[in-house]
């Protein structure tokens, strides 16, 4: 304890606790542990417990606090909140449009020098304006219709990026004039509130564990920004603190004006700055650009680092720095003409369900597939979008007619998000799995415990016929370079191939006879078959398609039994002695190998002349790196990923998608994002390109199989 009075130790704790919430939500950089801080916030809340005359409205006490309420208050802005005018043309020229205005506006002539801009993000959540007097946070407002907004004070005080009270500069330590520094009688703070994709994340997997313990009224939210705006919007503030928000500044409202004391700024990027002193996140990407190559090239480098950010953004913002020049522009109607917001394409869109078709896998897996009209999103345009299975087609509810909500964001595979259920315009029937396959009729079963339907009709299946020789045409099985899926398709449909060793004994007038196929793609067909019959054990055991049996464990097969006899008479027991099979694994080898067809299957391949390098069984012999879980993420500057990852798994390490408390090591390249940054928290092992080549010549005359792989 202390001897100082409680008031002055409350003014203590204050401070002290102001300056490391800062440290910590703002700059992301925290000087002492978390318990510390527990430690001072507890002694701060005891004392104003006995004392509750020291508590003060900025209290860090006090961003939870207040009874729910009935409604929100409405309020009327000292200065209206603008909106801003969106370039139309979402490509890069859009930039160069917004400079040709602004130089006509301002008179500028060809031999004038560039026009500095301020490059912003456009981040994709609420307004918000923040008014601070006497350095104390005092009123939060969205914008409402721009004049009159409502008071969501009490939310907004749970946001922790938002200073309660205002940082005071420390004397000579300014990078600007000191009067932009002191601490003005009336700021207020324009912004955005949004919330993070990770806590949003979070966020959703909290409510699905609500709703799945039957609390009623509880939802999942469909995007950061809808969940942002609920948070906001919430009456009880105590809800509203657990749904974790953020903030960035870009901008003032009413401020002291110069004459009275107020702070003086000459540019945009001066006044940023200021706010960043002052205790608000600013975005690390806002920049200061010359012109307009210098607006095109900020639009594109967001462009490309926009999906690895950690928040949403929908667009950037240009504004023109110099502040006599935004008075000299102005505004027309409600949006000022110094600045202009420049979108790129939308991630999210909204299209209607035109079927709902069934598509049948290499193992008989069934998976029910929106056809959607065309729309254009995240880029490309959208046809289809998989339902994955009838649990999640169920859960969607997505029905033929409905108009959905579609996204795509980076290249991930398009999906659907969700049904606008107002606008469904008519009772279309609930979707449901059929009970028999939609190609070749047989029974489809879903088996207990799984979330898949089947086609029981193994290769009898058409469609599973298919998807079978194009998985052991894959590059990364047999790799048969020239046979692609309309040719297989074609194939199979003619009845010329019917098994995989049918592939072997396909002939130059049997092609040829194909529609659309010229002499010249027959031959390099031909020839690419002919290639693919020198192949690897583990290529070879991967392209036969068997479930559960992917490749690595393929290749840990081949390792371990060194044989094709070997792994095909192996028993349950043996087959469970290999590092990464387990029961499961081990029952769908024995019942792939106990079945004549499937050995026949693999005898008619070798008397074709598919042959591989047999060796030694290393069963029980350990790698150097065996037993250790790698992740690669981002591009290296010369190794391609499948390279990296085969060099990693030639030592014995297993190389995983994802950063968990199990990996041992990441390797970075460029642009590398989330993976990298979760390596950085856990404290794991990052090695860039040069360190993973130094671990592999380090381990490489170690490896203990004969066949180094050839990379
Ligand atoms: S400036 C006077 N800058 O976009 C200009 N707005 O209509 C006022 N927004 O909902 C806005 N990021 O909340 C500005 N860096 C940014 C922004 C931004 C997002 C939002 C803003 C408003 C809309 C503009």
């Amino acid at each position: 304890m202390t001897s100082s009075s409680p008031a002055i130790r409350a003014e203590q704790l204050r401070a002290q606790l102001h300056h490391h919430g800062h440290l910590y939500y703002v700059l992301d950089a925290p000087t002492i542990p978390d318990a510390e801080y527990d430690r001072l916030f507890k002694e701060l809340q005891a004392l104003e417990a006995e004392n509750p005359d020291l508590i003060t409205p900025d209290s860090p006490t006090q961003r939870v606090g207040g009874q729910p309420l009935d409604a929100f208050v409405s309020v009327r802005h000292a200065m209206p909140m603008l909106s801003i005018r969106t370039e139309t043309d979402t490509q890069a020229s859009g930039a160069q449009a917004f400079d040709t205005r602004i130089r006509k506006e301002l008179s500028l002539t060809e031999s004038d020098p560039w026009v500095d801009y301020v490059a912003e993000l456009k981040f994709d959540g609420l307004a918000m304006s923040l008014r601070y007097e006497h350095g104390v946070l005092v009123q939060a407002a969205t914008r409402g219709d721009g004049e009159m907004g409502e008071d969501v004070t009490q939310n907004i005080r749970t946001i922790g990026q938002i200073p309660l009270k205002l940082v005071k500069p420390p004397a000579g330590d300014s990078l600007f004039d000191a009067s932009a520094w002191a601490v003005p009688e009336v700021l207020e703070v324009r912004g955005e509130v949004y919330m993070a994709r990770a806590d949003f994340e979070g966020l959703n997997e909290r409510q699905r564990a609500r709703i799945a313990q039957g609390m009623k009224g509880e939802k999942t939210f469909v995007n950061p920004r809808n969940a942002a705006a609920g948070a906001v919007r919430q009456l009880d503030p105590s809800i509203a603190a657990e749904r974790p928000l953020s903030f960035f500044a870009y901008g003032l409202g009413e401020v002291t004006p110069e004459a009275q004391g107020g702070p003086r700024f000459d540019t945009h990027y001066e006044l940023l700055m200021a706010l960043r002193q002052w205790g608000f996140p600013v975005a690390v990407q806002t920049s200061v650009v010359q012109g307009a190559p210098g607006l095109v090239a900020f639009h594109q480098r967001m462009g490309q680092a926009r999906d690895a950010l950690p928040f949403d953004i929908d667009g950037v913002v240009y504004k023109v720095n110099r502040l006599d020049w935004q008075r000299q522009l102005g505004f027309v109607t409600r949006e000022p003409r110094w600045a202009v917001a420049h979108k790129y394409p939308a991630q999210e869109q909204l299209t209607t369900v035109q079927a709902i078709e069934v598509q049948v896998g290499r193992t008989g897996k069934l998976t029910p597939v929106a056809k959607l009209a065309p729309v254009f999103v995240g880029g490309v345009t959208v046809t289809n979008a998989t339902l994955h299975n009838e649990t999640e087609a169920r859960r969607k509810d997505v029905r033929v007619g409905d108009t959905v909500v579609v996204r795509r964001a980076g290249d991930v595979i398009p999906e659907v998000v969700s049904v606008l259920a107002e606008k469904r315009l008519y009772e279309a029937q609930i979707f449901t799995m059929p009970n028999t396959c939609p190609v070749c009729g047989s029974a489809a079963v879903r088996e207990q415990d799984e979330a898949d339907h089947r086609c029981t009709g193994g290769l009898f299946c058409s469609a599973q016929r298919k998807q079978a020789i194009l998985h052991f045409a894959h590059r990364r099985a047999v790799e048969i370079e020239d046979l692609g899926d309309k040719l297989v398709e074609q194939l199979v449909d003619a009845g010329v191939v019917n098994t995989l060793p049918d592939l072997y004994r396909l002939g130059f007038t049997a092609l040829a006879s194909l529609d659309r196929m010229a002499e010249k793609s027959a031959n390099n067909v031909l020839a690419s078959i002919e290639k693919s019959k020198q192949t690897t054990l583990a290529r070879f055991v991967f392209g036969l398609g068997i479930r559960h049996v992917g490749e690595a464990t393929a290749k840990e097969l081949a390792r371990h039994f060194g044989t094709l006899d070997a792994i095909m008479d192996a028993t349950l027991d043996q087959l469970l002695q290999v590092a990464d099979v387990g029961p499961i694994v081990a029952q769908s080898l024995r019942t792939f190998f106990d079945q004549a067809h499937n050995r026949e299957v693999v005898e008619q391949l070798r008397a074709c002349g598919v042959h591989w390098q047999e060796g030694q069984p290393t069963a029980g012999a350990s790698l150097p790196l065996t037993g250790q879980t790698f992740v690669l993420t981002g591009t290296l500057p010369t190794l391609s990923r499948d390279q990296a990852k085969e060099m990693l798994e030639t030592l014995g390490a297993k190389v995983a998608g994802s950063v968990s408390k199990k990996t041992h090591c990441v390797v970075a390249g460029a642009e590398a994002g989330s993976k990298l940054d979760k390596a950085n928290e856990l404290g794991i092992k990052v090695l860039d390109e040069a360190g993973l080549l130094a671990l592999f010549a380090q381990h490489a005359n170690q490896r203990s199989d004969s066949k180094p792989t050839p990379l």
